[in-house]
């Protein structure tokens, strides 16, 4: 027996309401419904933004799943938004640090809005914004990129992976190894710049040999567990990894140990990277932003846009982000029907 749909809202809203994919329930993606809902109020500090597009990231799911605190229900996920703001018309991306993204309208919080630029459409503006700045802040903040360096990314094909693959070239790295685990994610990787594309089993061997066995200068890692591991080997001396995630699962994901022992017998080097100490920084924020606008509007920055989906497809889209089948940035229409 098929179990009954939901009711979906009608896509168009009255003024003073809107359709956002609302969570009433930890769980799997089917938890995400579309209904009807009044209008955020802004606070002090915050415009109603009328959104264009909303992304989904991964920490959504966790949050929809219950890995990490789940939030008050009912909750409406989402961190990034596009749109025009209402009272003066501008093009905005908006990183919503409390959810809400999944929605026609979101309370935007004037701080973490940056204006769009002209040149730069509502998706392409989406899909740089919070992963580039992840990708910028972990190879250029917490990595401090050198010119001519080697530089290696896992998850190469992932929404922040992609872009860090970008970067690092803009950046001037000399040589730029993308990981990835099909071999349509890494034509992907290589196709946006990467040198090489290594798959994520043999590291050790494959590190070897694409820098003849000196090592990488620079790794950027989001999956934690075994890859960190090999990583961590295949630095250089004087060799830096900077962790911004753990993908990889299991219990321990996001522990690897490393003794100082180690640290000092090869001078190489740990750190982190979390968006929320640039998201607490409006200046720094602006910054990247510019950087990573200014590099789009040169052609050398470009999301890759997996899939744009209807808010009533944002639990599919979920699955497949789950399933690993993604690659690059998913949108959600929220304007669309289906
Ligand atoms: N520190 C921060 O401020 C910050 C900001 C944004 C995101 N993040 C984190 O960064 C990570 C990547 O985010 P994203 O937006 O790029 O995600 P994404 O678009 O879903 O891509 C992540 C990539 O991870 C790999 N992956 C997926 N499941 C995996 C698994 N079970 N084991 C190993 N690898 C797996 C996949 O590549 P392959 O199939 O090629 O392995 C996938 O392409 C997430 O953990 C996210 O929470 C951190």
């Amino acid at each position: 027996m098929t179990a009954p749909s939901t009711p979906q809202a009608p896509a168009r809203a009255p003024a003073d309401l809107m359709r956002a994919a609302v969570m009433r329930a930890v769980g799997e993606p089917d938890v995400l419904v579309v209904e009807q809902m009044p209008l955020p109020v802004p606070e002090d500090g915050q415009s109603l933004v009328d959104v264009s597009f909303a992304g989904i990231n991964f920490d959504d799911l966790e949050r929809r799943g219950g890995d990490t605190p789940a939030p008050d229900l009912p909750a409406v996920l989402g961190v990034d938004v596009v749109g025009r703001r209402r009272r003066d018309g501008q093009r905005v991306v908006v990183l919503m640090r409390h959810g809400g993204g999944y929605a026609q309208v979101v309370a935007a919080t004037d701080a973490y809005s940056i204006d769009v630029p002209e040149d730069i459409t509502d998706e392409q503006a989406l899909g740089i914004f919070e992963q580039g700045a992840t990708a910028y802040g972990a190879l250029a903040l917490a990595g401090r990129i050198r010119t001519g360096e080697s530089v290696a990314i896992s998850a190469a094909a992932g929404g922040v992976g992609h872009l860090a693959v970008q970067l690092a070239v803009a950046l001037g790295a000399r040589q730029v190894i993308g990981i990835a685990s099909t071999a349509a994610k890494r034509a992907l990787v290589t196709e946006l710049g990467a040198h090489h594309a290594l798959v994520p089993d043999d590291l050790d061997e494959g590190l070897r040999e694409v820098t003849g066995g000196r090592g990488v200068d620079l790794v950027v890692d989001a999956t934690g567990g075994d890859q960190t591991r090999a990583l961590l080997r295949g630095l250089a001396p004087f060799g830096r990894l900077v962790s911004y995630g753990w993908r990889a699962p299991g219990p321990g994901r996001g522990t690897v140990s490393v003794s100082t022992e180690e640290l000092t017998d090869r001078s190489i080097g740990c750190a982190g990277f979390w968006m929320r100490h640039v998201v607490d920084d409006r200046p720094r924020l602006s910054a990247i932003a510019q950087e990573l606008f200014r590099l789009a509007g040169q052609g050398r920055l470009r999301a890759h846009i997996d899939r744009v989906v209807a808010l009533g497809g944002v639990g599919a889209a979920h699955a497949a982000i789950a399933a690993r089948a993604t690659s690059g940035k998913v949108l959600i229409d929220v304007n669309r029907e289906r």
